[in-house]
């Protein structure tokens, strides 16, 4: 018989052997630059979906709920996602526009965590991404939109095998970021 679930749970490792050293010190003080070091670094080890990113909205009722989507761009530190505005979080967000975003690049040992005010963003950018997907088979679709996020806080998780991880918090209004 196969051992109980939570022994074999306890048997995984979450992190893999070698880790990247993070040095918080040197950190560049705009949080969106770090970001794209991260993400870059995510990209060129050659990590499935490094653009994926969970997505947590709250409706209304005060409901959380969260999904995967993929990150589309960054731009003037904002983060770009998209989806069908008639689905639960393009209602969540017309509601109530705030988001929470965590990106997860396992065999690098980091997580980011993005929260902030999301922005729809116009039917010109919307229709662009719309356009740009590979398997797009209408040539619009007046329900597709692009959202930019804000962001009021970043937090960049780096694991260490001594379990000294390193959290470094940006928050919007701040000229540096900080350890905690
Ligand atoms: C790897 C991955 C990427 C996805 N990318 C997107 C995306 O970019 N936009 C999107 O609307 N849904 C995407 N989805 C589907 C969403 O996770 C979700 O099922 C869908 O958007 C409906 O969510 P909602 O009903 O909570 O709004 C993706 C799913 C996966 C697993």
């Amino acid at each position: 018989m196969d051992a109980p679930l939570r022994d074999r749970l306890r048997a995984l490792s979450s992190f893999p052997e070698s880790l990247p050293f993070f040095d918080a010190q040197s950190a560049p003080a705009d949080a969106a630059e770090l970001f794209r070091q991260w993400l870059n670094d995510a990209i060129d080890a050659g990590l499935t979906a490094p653009h994926a990113v969970s997505f947590a909205t709250a409706g209304p009722t005060g409901h959380v709920t969260s999904r995967i989507l993929i990150l589309k761009d960054l731009v003037d530190g904002r983060w770009v996602v998209a989806g069908a505005r008639s689905t639960r979080k393009g209602l969540d967000l017309a509601a109530n526009p705030q988001a929470a975003m965590t990106f997860w690049w396992p065999e690098l040992g980091r997580q980011v965590r993005v929260v902030g005010e999301v922005e729809e963003l116009s039917s010109e950018v919307a229709a662009a991404d719309w356009a740009a997907r590979p398997e797009v088979t209408t040539p619009a679709n007046p329900d597709w939109a692009a959202w930019a996020l804000e962001a009021s806080e970043v937090e960049f998780w780096q694991a260490r095998h001594d379990r000294q991880h390193v959290r470094l918090r940006y928050r919007a209004g701040e000229a540096t970021p900080h350890l905690v």
